[in-house]
């Protein structure tokens, strides 16, 4: 490494990330590269099962320790988070936890939402008799007016994403959660495509609870995942799944089984942990959001969108379709190459596009396909090259074409 390297915690930091020497990696909306930090924390771990069994108390101290390390990172208490699988869990544990009458409603905008956070709310629908307002996205973003204005006396939840997963502008939390509260609304945010990317501070956003998984932006692994719920509204909460982590014991031992007659919840959201942890998962993202800290997320969500605007503006000249245009102001690390939200999912129909597809596949670009576009979305161990040489492959599709963007989606 040369010295302007050493000097430049990203360029050090992206050295730590050898899939960035294979690929222009910019998949992190999908999942994001393992660092060789959090791969050598990992075996580690599988040494010591290997070689020694596991030891149970160490075991719980290293999850005891990514449960800190993330409410460290989202400036939440230890006692706010509980350990989960993943976003859905997350989001299913506080849901079914809220004191629901039948008539009551959750207002969402389903149409930008990701799975994760529609079909736990139809759920609850089916089950209590609640009701799902579902409000109507505008120009591919979730209207923080129409969410407020959904908003009525049996309203008792807002849910929303930080970023949607396409096309990826940031939704305005903070001004959410300043009209909901003196509604006496709950805000719970999906924070799958933000959280180790952006800076998140939930006091600062106040919102009531976050769901969030590792593989993207915390560089961990699938199957891990956080819920933050703020300790006065768990506090409240009764969890559907109980189990002996969710209950508080003087008993030192994990299995031990306390006095189930007469059992009280665990503090804060230690009421939703479940069972044993997803221990390799736990090892991955404390090592992981350890390297994060390091560098810290506000210099890494100021780096990120910043090679994210070089890159839609770049694009954009070209003459390719940037979705909301190379300068829109919710964009944050992800950039969308075309110009409709199609309902598919993972597909896209559009001749064009598919083409540019297959021209970045061959240059070892990987993104991904994402509701009729392109999904470019970056993270601390991309750089300028990175980018330049995304926007040449661009540049020399686009010289390739005789049809215009103008034509795209015909
Ligand atoms: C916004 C959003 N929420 C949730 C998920 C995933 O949910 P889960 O962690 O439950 O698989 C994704 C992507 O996989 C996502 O983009």
């Amino acid at each position: 490494m040369n010295s302007s390297a050493s000097a430049d915690p990203f360029a050090a930091r992206r050295a730590a990330f050898p899939g960035t020497e294979r690929h222009i990696y910019l998949d992190v909306a999908a999942r994001g590269l393992i660092s060789v930090g959090v791969r050598g924390a990992i075996d580690s771990y599988l040494d010591h099962r290997m070689m020694e069994g596991g030891d149970k108390a160490w075991m719980f101290s290293l999850a005891e320790e990514s449960r800190q390390r993330f409410a460290g990172l989202i400036g939440a208490d230890a006692d706010e988070v509980s350990l989960t699988k993943n976003v859905s869990e997350g989001i299913n544990a506080f849901g079914t936890a809220l004191p629901w009458q039948a008539g009551d409603n959750v207002v969402v905008c389903q149409a930008l939402e990701h799975p994760a956070n529609i079909f736990p709310w139809q759920n609850l629908a089916l089950q209590r008799g609640i009701a799902v307002k579902v409000v109507p996205p505008v120009g591919g973003r979730v209207p923080l007016d129409r969410v407020i204005a959904a908003i009525d006396a049996r309203t008792r939840l807002v849910t929303v994403s930080s970023v949607s997963f396409a096309p990826g502008f940031r939704f305005p939390l903070a001004e959410l959660t300043r009209q909901c509260r003196p509604r006496g609304v709950r805000v719970l945010v999906d924070a799958a495509q933000s959280v180790g990317i952006l800076e998140t501070d939930v006091r600062a956003l106040d919102v009531d609870a976050l769901a969030a998984s590792t593989q993207k932006g915390l560089l961990g692994l699938y199957g891990s995942g956080f819920l933050y719920v703020r300790r006065d509204v768990a506090e409240d909460l009764a969890p559907i799944y109980l189990s002996r982590p969710g209950v508080r014991i003087a008993a030192e031992h994990e299995a031990a089984a306390g006095t189930p007659d007469a059992f009280a919840y665990a503090f804060g959201a230690r009421r939703f942990d479940v069972g044993n942890f997803n221990f390799v998962g736990a090892v991955a993202v404390r090592q992981s959001i350890g390297e994060i800290g390091a560098i810290g997320t506000r210099a890494i969500e100021a780096r990120v969108c910043g090679l994210a605007r070089r890159l839609a503006e770049g694009l954009h000249e070209t003459g390719l379709p940037v979705f909301g245009g190379p300068d829109c102001p919710d964009q944050a690390h992800i950039v969308a190459i075309g110009e409709h939200l199609s309902e598919e999912h993972d597909a896209v129909g559009d001749a064009f596009l598919l083409a540019l597809n297959a021209r970045l596949e061959a240059a070892h670009v990987r993104h991904t396909i994402r509701r009729g576009m392109l999904r470019l979305s970056l993270h601390l161990y991309n750089n300028e090259d990175d980018v330049d040489r995304v926007i040449e492959v661009a540049r020399s599709f686009m010289a390739s074409k005789s049809r215009r963007p103008a034509k795209v989606g015909t």
